[in-house]
């Protein structure tokens, strides 16, 4: 008997409670402290290792978030495979707020962040392939629950990782366009790298919830705040057709 995947969803604000939570674990890890306790949970008949990434009250912003200890507590409890939700911004006419996308590609444009688990530290370094950065097997599966759910998910798209925590200016968003990004948003780098790094299936789930800068028509927290739900009620019954098939 072959044993079922572990799964492990990366949160964002807004989905903290999953239901059927069993047990808590305070990991400590060779990189440090996890963003909070890692949550096993039961969804859909499934068991499911849940991490807040921004911590519990939303309190991490991107730049500060410890994704090698994430990723590695993950790990150690037991995760193969990890659906990361992204919130995102949209930069090109692809999708529009309120929507969801599995992008395929990324720009990394963070800086300063403790981006590997090759620290030096064991004498050891791989380089590892990261021409496409998602896991195109957890994609597939992911895309196939989205049909099944009849939720419209976009295939494919590039994904613009920025520093953060600001928004960005219009110039920013007009160079983003020209660089041939699809999504904006703050926390898929160096997320996607380490867990590669680390032989984690990865995929990003992106949340479109705002126009990115320049682009809306008003304020963009307005757009957020208008639009988030909607991108969350997929999401839930995306992640719910998942775990029932899976
Ligand atoms: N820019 C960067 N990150 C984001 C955005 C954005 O417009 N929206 C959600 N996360």
């Amino acid at each position: 008997m072959t044993t079922p995947t572990q799964y492990a969803l990366i949160i964002g604000s807004g989905f903290e409670s999953f239901a059927g939570q069993r047990r808590s674990h305070e990991k400590m890890t060779r990189f440090g402290h996890p963003s909070a306790a890692v949550h096993e949970a039961v969804f859909e008949g499934r068991s499911l290792l849940t991490l807040a990434r921004h911590g519990e009250g939303h309190s991490i912003a991107p730049h500060l978030i410890n994704y090698r200890a994430n990723l590695v507590a993950l790990q150690e409890l037991g995760a193969h495979s990890v659906i990361a939700l992204n919130t995102v911004g949209v930069v090109s006419a692809l999708r529009q707020p309120g929507e969801l996308a599995m992008p395929d590609q990324v720009i990394d444009y963070t800086w300063g962040r403790e981006h590997t688990v090759y620290d030096g530290s064991d004498g050891v370094v791989e380089h590892i392939e990261f021409t496409e950065p998602f896991a195109q097997g957890l994609r597939q599966r992911l895309l196939e629950a989205a049909v099944a759910a009849n939720i419209d998910c976009h295939d494919g798209g590039v994904y613009a990782a920025m520093q953060g925590p600001r928004l960005e200016t219009a110039a920013e968003v007009g160079r983003l366009q020209r660089d041939g990004a699809d999504y904006v948003g703050m926390t898929a780098m160096p997320e996607a790298a380490i867990a590669r790094e680390l032989g984690l299936e990865y995929a990003c789930l992106a949340l479109i919830v705002n126009r990115a800068a320049g682009l809306g028509d008003g304020p963009i927290h307005a757009d957020i705040e208008s639009s988030i739900l909607a991108a969350r009620e997929q999401a839930m019954a995306l992640l719910q057709q998942f775990f029932i098939s899976a």
